[in-house]
């Protein structure tokens, strides 16, 4: 058995008009790495290797030419296209024939995870999950998410973009499930705005007392690309951990070899494709002071 995982790169982008009218949204720099990088690198440090890309047909191209079949980073990369945008969950029934009889972790290719604790819990997740574990954040402003309600201190339920919400706590764009989520969004109806949803398929979880609800403590941070205000403030939040500590963050080439899946030759073949800070840095990690 091994866990599949998908970074879901569709979508129109429309609330970034114009600037994601012939860009795909995930392909945009946050700072100095193009968005997908971040939940890509999510799912490596959580040790899955077999990811698939959904993207829209018009993108595709795009992402094959910046990822590639993942041999580069030691993980196996497919693609597969999304038609139409029709929710989260269709991601579930474009992936079936690779997802086959095996558990799958999906993550949002516009969210951006940073916390050292991270790949421990998705692991766990993976290990412990009781049918569907998903990982709820402290958000100042949750009514444009999934929001947990909770009644005696316990999940009771999962509200979509609620108008009042029930708590702070949002539902993040991570999730793993067993190999019944497949069946789970085959039963589904589209919501009121037309698309499946996710939050329906946690829901379904819920009922059946089969969904783990994982808090993501202060010490993470999770951060939103929706609209230009948040993609420049993740870009800032990244190049001030960056410039202070001198790491990168979601650099899959590093997150490649500090795993073991690449060797140090690898690493500095790597580093002729890029640019040159960025070839620097990669040539760089192998000088680090007791490796
Ligand atoms: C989706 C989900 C929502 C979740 C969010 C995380 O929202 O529907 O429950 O909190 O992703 O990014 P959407 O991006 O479709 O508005």
């Amino acid at each position: 058995m091994t866990t599949k995982a998908i970074v879901l790169a569709g979508g129109r982008g429309t609330r970034l008009y114009p600037v994601t009218r012939s860009v795909s949204k995930q392909l945009l720099p946050v700072y100095d790495k193009p968005m997908i990088y971040y939940p890509l690198t999510t799912l490596m440090l959580a040790g899955l290797r077999e990811v698939l890309v959904i993207a829209t047909p018009e993108d595709m191209p795009r992402y094959r030419d910046l990822l590639g079949d993942g041999g580069q980073w030691g993980i196996s990369l497919a693609y597969l296209v999304q038609e139409e945008p029709r929710g989260l969950p269709d991601a579930f029934l474009v992936a079936k024939a690779f997802i086959r009889d095996d558990p799958v972790v999906l993550i949002l290719g516009d969210n951006i995870f940073f916390g050292a604790d991270l790949p421990g819990l998705v692991r766990r997740a993976i290990v412990d999950n009781p049918g569907a574990t998903v990982f709820a954040c402290q958000v100042q402003d949750p009514s444009g998410l999934g929001v947990v309600r909770y009644e005696d201190g316990r999940v009771a339920d999962i509200v979509e973009k609620p108008a009042n919400p029930p708590s702070n706590h949002a539902v993040t764009g991570l999730y793993v499930y067993d190999n019944g989520v497949v069946a789970v969004a085959e039963s589904l109806e589209p919501s009121s705005r037309g698309e499946l949803e996710i939050t329906d398929v946690n829901r379904h979880y819920l009922r059946r007392g089969a969904l783990d609800v994982v808090f993501l403590g202060r010490g993470m941070a999770w951060l939103d690309t929706g609209t230009h205000d948040a993609l420049l403030e993740a870009s800032q939040f990244v190049q001030t951990i960056e410039h202070r500590q001198g790491l990168k963050i979601a650099c899959p080439e590093e997150v490649a070899w500090r795993m073991g899946w690449i060797s140090d030759a690898e690493l500095l073949r790597l580093a002729d494709g890029t640019s040159r800070a960025y070839g620097d840095y990669l040539l760089g990690l192998l000088d680090e002071p007791g490796r």
